[in-house]
C-alpha cells in the first residue's frame, strides 16, 4: 500500500526548481517501522525512496516528504543509549562543548532530538541546566528517568518560541543527527536564531555526504532523513539567519559526521574556506558526481546479490548482524528476505522479537548469534565494523565470516 505523503518540487534550503533526481532506491517502508509478530498480516506502507541534488546550493534531499509525525512517534525504535561506541562519542561533544564556551551552574544547555538523553547526561557533571527536547514519547521517557526536563515537541519556530519564553535564552544548543531529520530547515534554523543567547553556540551534528559518496554509503539515505549534507549548503543556510561556522571537524561516527560549531555573525572561519575548497576539489557541487554515485549503487546490489547466492547455493547459513534502518533501505533496495537471512541479531531489546520493516526479517537478541552462529554474517551496522570484528573474534577464529556490504561487498 501506497502511503501518504508529499511531493515537493523545489529545494527545501533554497527554494529553486533546478533540483535533479541522481538515485532511485525503489519504493520502501519506514526504515524504523519494526513491526510485531500481528502486524505482519497487516498491509505495510510503502513511500518512494528517490534521491535529489539542488544545482543551486548543493543540497541532496528527498523530495518525497513523508509527514515527521509518521516517522517520530511513539514507536520509534532507536535509542542511542543502546550503542555502547555511541556513549563514548557524546561524551566527547560534552567536553568538546566545554573548550569552545566555559560552562557554569548559570548555562543552560538544550539538546533537541534529545532522544534517550544519552548526551545531556554528560553535560550533567558540569552542574549546568539541561534542557532535552523530542517527538519520540517513549525514548523521552528514558530521558526524563535520568533527572532531564523534557519537552515533548518537534523543534520548529514555533516551539522556539515557547521555550525562550518559559526557560529563557539558550547558551548552548545541541542538535546531534537531527538537522536531517527535519524537512523544514530553514524553519529549524530560524528557531534557533531566535532561541540562542547572544552569545551562544549551536553544536550541529550531520552525516557528511562526502562519506557517503566515498563509500557508496546509498543506504543511509531512508525517509527519516529528509536531507544530506556537505558544508557549502549548510553555510548558506545559517548564513539565512545571521549565522555563521566559527569552527567544524569531522568525527568518525555513523560513517562519517561533521561536528560543526555555529555562532552569531556571518564570518566564516579559514577551516571553513579549506573544507569548500576540498569539496569543490572532490566534486561535490557537480551533478556528474552524484549521477555516477547512482551507477555505482546499481553494481553493489548486483555484487552483493551474487555474493549471498554463492554461498546460499553452497548451503551456507548466512544471518544479519545489527537491525540498523540503514539495514532496512540496503535489504529492501537488494530484495533480501528471509529466503536468504535466517534472522538478524540486534542489543537493542526493543527491536527483539520483532521483524524488520518490508522484508519481514525476524530479529533476536546478540545471545542467538553465539548460540547458533551461521557460516557468515551480512554486517548491516557496517558503522560500527571495526568494534564488531573485534568483539566478534572468537566467531571469526572459529571460521565464521562477515559480508561487509560497502564500499564493495565483500567477504572477510
Ligand atoms: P545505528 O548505528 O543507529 O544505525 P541506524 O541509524 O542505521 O539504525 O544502529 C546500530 C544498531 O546496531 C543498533 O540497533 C544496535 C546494533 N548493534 C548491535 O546489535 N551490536 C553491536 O555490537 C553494535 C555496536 C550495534
Amino acid at each position: 500500500m501506497l502511503g501518504k505523503y508529499t511531493h515537493r518540487g523545489t529545494c527545501r534550503i533554497c527554494g529553486s526548481k533546478n533540483v535533479i533526481k541522481f538515485l532511485e532506491l525503489g519504493q520502501t517502508p519506514l526504515a524504523n517501522r519494526f513491526l510485531c509478530k500481528e502486524d505482519l498480516t497487516e498491509d505495510e506502507p510503502y513511500y518512494p525512496l528517490d534521491v535529489y541534488y539542488c544545482t543551486e546550493c548543493g543540497l541532496v534531499q528527498l523530495l518525497d516528504v513523508v509527514p515527521s509525525e509518521e516517522i517520530f512517534n511513539e514507536d520509534y525504535a532507536y535509542f542511542t543509549g543502546a550503542s555502547e561506541p555511541m556513549r563514548g562519542h557524546f561524551s566527547g561533544i560534552a567536553d568538546d562543548a566545554q573548550q569552545h564556551l566555559p560552562i557554569t551552574e548559570d548555562t543552560l544547555v538544550v539538546d533537541i532530538g534529545c532522544n534517550d538523553g544519552t548526551l545531556l547526561e554528560y553535560f550533567s557533571r558540569t552542574g549546568a541546566g539541561l534542557l532535552g527536547v523530542d517527538p519520540a514519547v517513549n525514548t523521552l521517557q528514558v530521558a526524563a528517568q535520568k533527572g532531564i526536563t523534557t519537552i515533548p515537541e518537534f523543534f520548529d519556530e514555533n516551539c522556539a518560541l515557547k521555550l525562550r519564553d518559559e526557560f529563557g535564552k539558550a547558551d548552548i544548543i545541541t542538535a546531534t543527527n537531527v538537522l536531517a531529520h527535519n524537512p523544514d530547515l530553514n524553519g529549524f534554523v530560524k528557531g534557533i536564531s531566535l532561541f540562542m543567547a547572544e552569545k551562544g553556540m549551536l553544536i550541529v551534528e550531520v552525516p557528511y555526504i562526502k562519506n557517503m559518496i566515498q563509500n557508496v554509503e546509498f543506504d543511509s539515505c531512508y525517509h527519516e532523513h529528509y536531507s544530506y549534507f556537505a558544508v557549502r549548503p549548510l553555510t548558506y543556510l545559517f548564513s539565512k539567519y545571521g549565522m555563521g561556522i566559527a569552527d567544524i571537524r569531522e568525527v568518525p561516527v555513523h560513517g562519517g559526521t561533521l561536528r560543526i560549531f555555529v555562532r552569531r555573525g556571518k564570518e566564516e572561519s579559514e577551516v571553513v574556506n579549506k573544507m569548500l575548497t576540498r569539496e569543490r576539489e572532490l566534486g561535490l557541487d557537480v551533478i556528474g558526481t552524484y549521477i555516477d554515485f547512482g551507477k555505482k549503487v546499481k553494481l553493489l546490489k548486483e555484487k552483493l546479490n551474487t555474493i549471498l547466492k554463492e554461498l546460499k547455493d553452497k548451503n551456507k547459513k548466512i544471518t544479519g548482524y545489527g537491525a540498523t534502518a540503514k539495514g532496512n533501505t540496503l535489504l529492501n533496495y537488494c530484495k533480501i528476505s528471509t529466503d536468504i537471512l535466517d534472522f538478524i541479531t540486534d542489543t537493542t531489546p526493543f527491536k527483539q522479537g520483532k521483524y524488520t520493516p518490508g522484508m519481514h526479517i525476524p530479529i533476536f537478541s546478540e545471545e542467538k548469534f553465539h548460540e547458533e552462529p551461521p557460516d557468515c554474517a551480512l554486517l548491516l551496522a557496517w558503522n560500527y565494523v571495526n568494534e564488531i570484528l573485534e568483539k566478534e573474534r572468537e566467531y571469526r577464529e572459529r571460521g565464521g565470516k562477515f559480508i561487509l556490504p560497502i564500499p564493495e561487498p565483500r567477504v572477510v
